[in-house]
């Protein structure tokens, strides 16, 4: 692991208990990950740029110090593989925390980060053929009032876990959040967009979601493929209406949605759009489709 300048075996990489509530309660996080690519000679860190001025801005709303630039966690994300030897995807993950031991009840403003950077090994499953089934919550998202969503905290995925565990319980894959004002926001780890009549629409920035690179990513990609696409306001029932729906995210790439409330999507199987963006996304990140050469930070494996 990367910690505060170093690298450091990762049993070593140790925090007092006294700190752990501190930590985790404030602490900011980006999920990135590196692909193998197609030629086998290379690993590409997609977005990891945008992933690092994202962890900036959910620094900077939670006003942490954050006291490294972007370049500086760009040489610690890219040492970190490097002696790891990665030699396949894997998943990085760098955080930031309140320094010490703080024995006050709040983390002050202001307080100054420790910077860590982990990884692991991580499948892709981009190679998936089935869908995932889909239940809006009864859990409402957390909202820009009260724990705002566009801050990547692992203290708003509480909100995630509780709907996660209604979804399962109720034997569904994965919950979709309704916000206060009772429209569609986003999944526990992923946001969303359904397609009807052969346009993609997503939850706009301002329902209460994450402001997701591979969203961004994927709208891209659509509206290079020719599809038209609408960021807004989306009602629960347009769900339950739509002909494809699939949720988009670092972790979860494009997955396809098949049920709704134990309804069937469309035709209850992977639809032609989602089927078209998912090949799309594959070639990108894979570094097949020679496009987009800024969102990747390569490195020779
Ligand atoms: C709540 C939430 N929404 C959306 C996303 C997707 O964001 P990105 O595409 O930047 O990974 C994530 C990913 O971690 C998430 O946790």
């Amino acid at each position: 692991m990367w910690r505060s300048g170093e690298l450091l075996p990762w049993e070593e990489a140790r925090i007092h208990v006294n700190a752990v509530g501190h930590a985790s309660a404030a602490a900011v996080f980006e999920g990135i990950k590196a692909y193998r690519a197609a030629d086998g000679e290379r690993l590409l860190l997609f977005r990891l740029r945008e992933h690092l001025e994202r962890l900036r801005t959910s620094a900077r709303i939670c006003r942490l110090d954050l006291p490294y630039s972007t370049d500086e966690m760009v040489d610690a994300v890219v040492r970190t593989i490097r002696a790891n030897g990665y030699r396949d995807d894997a998943y990085i993950r760098p955080w930031a925390f309140p320094e010490g031991i703080i024995r006050e009840q709040m983390v002050p403003a202001g307080a100054r980060c420790e910077l860590v950077v982990d990884t692991w090994p991580f499948d892709s499953g981009l190679k998936r053929t089935q869908g995932c089934r889909a239940a809006v919550s009864s859990w409402l998202r957390i909202s820009d009032a009260s724990t705002p969503p566009r801050v990547k905290a692992f203290s708003n995925y509480h909100n995630g876990r509780l709907a996660l565990m209604e979804a399962r319980e109720n034997g569904h894959d994965w919950p979709i959040l309704l916000n206060e004002r009772h429209k569609v926001t986003e999944g526990a780890a992923a946001c969303l967009a359904l397609v009807r009549d052969g346009v993609v629409i997503t939850p706009s920035l301002t329902s209460g979601v994450l402001d997701s690179i591979t969203r961004s990513t994927a709208l891209t990609l659509l509206r290079e493929l020719g599809v038209p696409v609408e960021e807004r306001e989306v009602d629960r029932t347009e769900l339950y209406l739509a002909d494809e729906l699939f949720f988009m995210g670092t972790a979860w790439e494009i997955l396809p949605v098949t049920s709704i409330d134990g309804l069937p999507v469309g035709t209850g199987v992977p639809g032609p759009v989602t089927g078209r963006l998912e090949a799309a996304y594959t070639r990108l990140v894979r570094g097949e489709s020679g496009e987009h050469r800024d969102w990747f930070t390569e490195l020779h494996i």
